[in-house]
């Protein structure tokens, strides 16, 4: 286990969760707001194990499995980026299964996913990238404690047209 929350434990990922991984972000649903068009069983094979050799805290991308603690299944993943000029900065990124949205899943994902990056990893600044009308995104971040800083207009090509960003951070240490 790397962290868990009342509902969630957050733990690395393994063959098991190839299936239930795949039909997660090969929903368009899911994939609405993310640089995936689409995702395929190969594609899961493969994100899976370049996982096995890496380990959170490291600089790059890790993403963590999530798994409903009542149910024992895959609930989702969340993902940290530890920058590699300062390895006290870090980026975020989080999926829920579509059957659990708007029951609290992302935002108690979140809020863990910090504690964990503060106080086990020292990390000393979260940001987390948003298209600001994935509103139960924005909408989780801010539950958890997070602020938008910024707002970047039509600042991306994003799946055929121009899209906005929003940015928004948690600092360990509020001012
Ligand atoms: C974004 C995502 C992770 C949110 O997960 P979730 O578990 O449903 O989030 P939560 O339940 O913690 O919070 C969602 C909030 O948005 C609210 N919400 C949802 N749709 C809304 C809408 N159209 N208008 C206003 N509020 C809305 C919910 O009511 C809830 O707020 P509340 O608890 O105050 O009622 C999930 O939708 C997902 O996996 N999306 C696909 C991947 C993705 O876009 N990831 C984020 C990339 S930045």
């Amino acid at each position: 286990m790397i962290f868990e929350s009342k509902r969630l434990i957050a733990r690395r990922f393994g063959p098991r969760d190839v299936e239930p991984f795949v039909a997660m972000r090969a929903d368009p649903e899911v994939a609405r707001y993310q640089s995936w068009e689409t995702f395929t069983l190969d594609d899961g094979r493969a994100f899976i194990a370049a996982l096995a050799n890496a380990n959170p805290g490291e600089p790059g991308w890790y993403q963590i499995a999530l798994e409903d603690k009542a149910s024992g299944q895959f609930a989702g993943d969340c993902g940290l980026k530890i920058m590699e000029h300062d390895q006290r900065l870090a980026q975020i990124g989080y999926t829920i299964m579509r059957r659990l949205w708007n029951r609290g899943y992302a935002t108690e994902a979140i809020a863990a996913l910090a504690d964990y990056a503060f106080g086990t990893l020292n990390i000393h600044r979260i940001t987390a990238s948003v298209d600001p009308r994935n509103v139960s995104s924005c909408r989780a971040l801010e539950k958890a404690g997070f602020q938008r800083e910024a707002l970047f207009r039509q600042s991306e090509w994003f799946k055929g047209s121009w899209a906005d960003d929003a940015v928004y951070a948690r600092l360990r240490n509020p001012v």
